[in-house]
């Protein structure tokens, strides 16, 4: 089964259609021609963008001069509410300053102690999931926000903060269901942002109920006797260059951001993972078989290959991150095109991941495509479902081994079968169903034994 793609249009690119329609969907507002070309423009009074295809300019503008193409004002804008001075928003040393901050508590050689957080996680969905037909999105919604809550405050999600926090977001989105697209709105940068009442309400509540958390932690590690964590780990490594710390307001931009970047991202790609899996009963099968052997611990998850070729095959497909924007900061020319300052540049990870240019078959589920040589080399700036260069993020390597053991785990103890309808990708805040992400699902062992 050839996994769904979105109804697209054909035809020239008019922003204003392409705004109307974004509302609803991005996805389906984009012309198909985008899948081919290796660079398009769209312009209207207030926004000139550049839908940017081309390796060679991911390449430039992700990794070899990233500060010639930062994030816009306009984004900052559109996300301060929730987000305040988050790593996601800022620029230059600013952000270099957090980011000095935040990565060591994510490098690779620290993740092992994220392993209890994710398997606690893994093992509870697997214990709340029930047999039958069932729209999987808001189960893989409610673990990864787990997996968070573990992971950053060794709580999970069922603690009453956390379980108040992850509401406050869903009533968020629903206020600001675009709250990524917020840079790509064609608002002029010079006036204030649009936010609803609602908008600033839902913000205010979630930043209230972190700062209460980051207070309660603050005053843990004062008395010694804080746990170990992510959110201890960020909030007493001192930058080497200055020596300060994340002041209790800083803390709480940047928890509101790993919550709101890592959660919806990784829920949505172990839906399409899980629906992936079973409309393709042979990988589920060798997925289930390689979950057998799973041990909790960094060799049982390293084990687990066939299992990270489907997650990632997911990520091909549906990247819960379908478009990401930046802003040219003095006049370019890019392919050839005059790109005047203030332009909008989008690197789109949905068309560049399916490129009928860049990929064999590119709209088929292959994770047998990643132990072939050539895709690993065809890959290299084409497969960007964490962006790439200094701007990568952070949690890449939390969320490969999240998705993978979650996929694991439930793959071991339920037979997935697709809904009666192939799901519909839309981009909301990340790629999710049109109608939710329908599967059905019988415990492995009741298969087994009526087998
Ligand atoms: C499947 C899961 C995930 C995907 C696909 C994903 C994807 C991305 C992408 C594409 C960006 C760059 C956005 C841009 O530049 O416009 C990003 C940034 C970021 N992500 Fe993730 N992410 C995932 C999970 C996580 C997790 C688990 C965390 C943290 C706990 C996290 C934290 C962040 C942060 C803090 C940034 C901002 C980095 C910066 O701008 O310097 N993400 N993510």
């Amino acid at each position: 089964m050839i996994p769904p793609r979105p109804h697209t249009t054909e035809g020239r690119g008019s922003l204003w259609r392409f705004v109307r329609a974004f509302r609803h969907d991005l996805l389906s507002a984009l012309p198909e021609r985008l899948y081919r070309a290796w660079m398009a423009e769209f312009r209207s009074p207030l926004i000139h963008s550049f839908v940017c295809n081309d390796p060679a300019l991911i390449r430039l503008i992700l990794k070899d001069r990233p500060g010639d193409f930062p994030k816009s004002n306009r984004l900052r804008a559109g996300l301060a509410p929730l987000l305040g001075a988050s790593v996601f928003v800022t620029n230059g040393p600013e952000w270099a300053a957090q980011r000095r901050i935040i990565d060591p508590a994510f490098e690779g050689g620290r993740l092992h102690q994220t392993l209890p957080a994710i398997f606690g996680a893994a093992d509870a969905l697997v214990a709340r999931l029930r047999p039958g037909l069932q729209d999987i999105e808001p189960e893989t919604s409610f673990a990864a926000a787990d997996v968070i809550f573990r992971a950053l405050f060794s709580m999970p999600i069922e603690h009453e903060t956390a379980a108040q926090v992850f509401a406050a977001f869903r009533t968020h989105q629903e206020a600001q269901p675009v709250v990524n697209w917020a840079a790509l709105l064609p608002w002029p940068a010079w006036l204030p942002h649009p936010h609803s009442r609602r908008t600033r309400r839902t913000a205010a509540q979630i930043r209230g109920l972190i700062a209460g958390l980051v207070a309660d932690r603050m005053a843990a590690i004062r008395l010694g006797n804080a746990p170990d964590d992510l959110a201890t780990r960020i909030m007493t490594t001192p930058d080497p260059q200055t020596g300060h710390c994340f002041s209790e307001p800083q803390m709480v931009d940047q928890v509101a951001i790993f919550f709101l970047a890592g959660h919806e991202t990784s829920a949505s790609t172990l839906a399409w993972a899980l629906w992936l899996l079973a409309a393709h009963p042979e990988w589920q099968d060798r997925v289930a078989a390689e979950a057998a052997s799973l041990t909790p611990d960094m060799a049982g998850v390293n084990a687990l290959r066939t299992t990270r070729a489907v997650f990632r095959e997911a990520l091909r497909l549906y990247p819960p991150v379908p478009m990401m924007v930046r802003e040219a900061a003095r006049p370019e020319t890019l392919r050839g095109r005059p790109v005047p300052r203030g332009a909008q540049l989008i690197l789109s990870p949905w068309h560049l991941h399916r490129h009928q240019r860049l990929w064999d078959n590119p709209d088929a589920f292959d994770p047998g495509r990643w132990s072939r040589p050539e895709t690993r080399s065809s890959a290299r700036d084409a497969f960007i479902p964490f962006s790439a260069g200094e701007r990568v993020c952070p949690g890449a390597g939390l969320a490969m081994i999240e998705g993978a053991a979650m996929l694991a785990r439930v793959a071991q103890a339920f037979t997935l079968r697709p809904g009666p309808l192939a799901p519909v990708p839309v981009a909301r805040l990340t790629v999710r169903g049109q109608d939710g992400i329908h599967i059905h699902l019988t415990p492995r062992a009741e298969r087994d034994s009526s087998a």
